[in-house]
């Protein structure tokens, strides 16, 4: 039976991880919203569309062909046919996806296209981004705030990346990409009726559990 559960949060959070194996858990598709304006930026970057461009990025992401699993248990994203499911992950993308996140003619595209995949799921999905809650999917049955201290965040995100990076270069990348994404959408304070989950303390099951609870209550 339908159950839209909508999870934002920040970088590091845990987001993904915890909302794929919820989705898994629940029988659910998945929805990585982040996945598709990093598919936008990848592809205005190997097209050739200047990301300062508004007008120019705006129509990339009306014209993209982009296709996303759904599937929990498959990831991949298709831009004109061709697997970017590991390039959107490249730090010179997670740089600049910010401009595309900022341009609001391109977000107004994905929210429409992130509506109806929602849709096509018949309504059994998880969702995850920065603006589930309140704009994509503020119907949703389940809405949760991930969050997590900054600490944390820079913790996971660079065991994400293998511990290559120094602690400057992740905090430049973590809390720079936080502070730009922020001025469009505001994902640090739960909105009316969104349940705050905070990470800090959990690990990646626990934090399963936790949203488990959250859904079943
Ligand atoms: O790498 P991380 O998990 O932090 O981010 P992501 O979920 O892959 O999202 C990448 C970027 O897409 C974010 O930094 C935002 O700029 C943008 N985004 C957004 O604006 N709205 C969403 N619903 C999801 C992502």
């Amino acid at each position: 039976k339908p159950l839209v559960v909508a999870i934002d949060g920040p970088s590091g959070s845990g987001k993904s991880s915890v909302s794929r194996e919820v989705a898994r858990r629940l029988r659910a598709a998945y929805l990585d919203t982040g996945a598709m304006y990093r598919a936008v930026t990848l592809h205005c970057m190997t097209t050739g569309v200047d990301l300062t461009d508004s007008p120019a990025v705006e129509s990339a992401a009306r014209t993209i062909d982009l296709d996303i699993s759904t599937s929990p248990d498959q990831e991949s994203v298709l831009v004109a046919g061709s697997d970017v499911t590991a390039a959107i992950r490249e730090p010179a993308v997670s740089s600049a996806v910010s401009a595309v996140a900022t341009t609001m003619g391109a977000r107004a595209e994905l929210i429409r296209r992130q509506q109806a995949l929602i849709a096509g799921s018949g309504h059994r999905i998880v969702a995850e981004g920065r603006d589930i809650t309140t704009v994509v999917a503020p119907d949703a049955q389940v809405r949760i705030l991930l969050t997590a201290t900054e600490e944390a965040r820079l913790r996971r995100r660079g065991d994400q990346l293998g511990g290559t990076q120094s602690e400057e270069q992740l905090k430049r990348q973590v809390t720079e990409r936080d502070a730009k994404d922020s001025t469009v959408v505001d994902f640090q304070q739960a909105a009316d009726g969104v349940v705050t989950l905070d990470s800090s303390e959990l690990d990646l099951d626990q934090t399963v559990t936790a949203v488990l609870e959250i859904v079943r209550a």
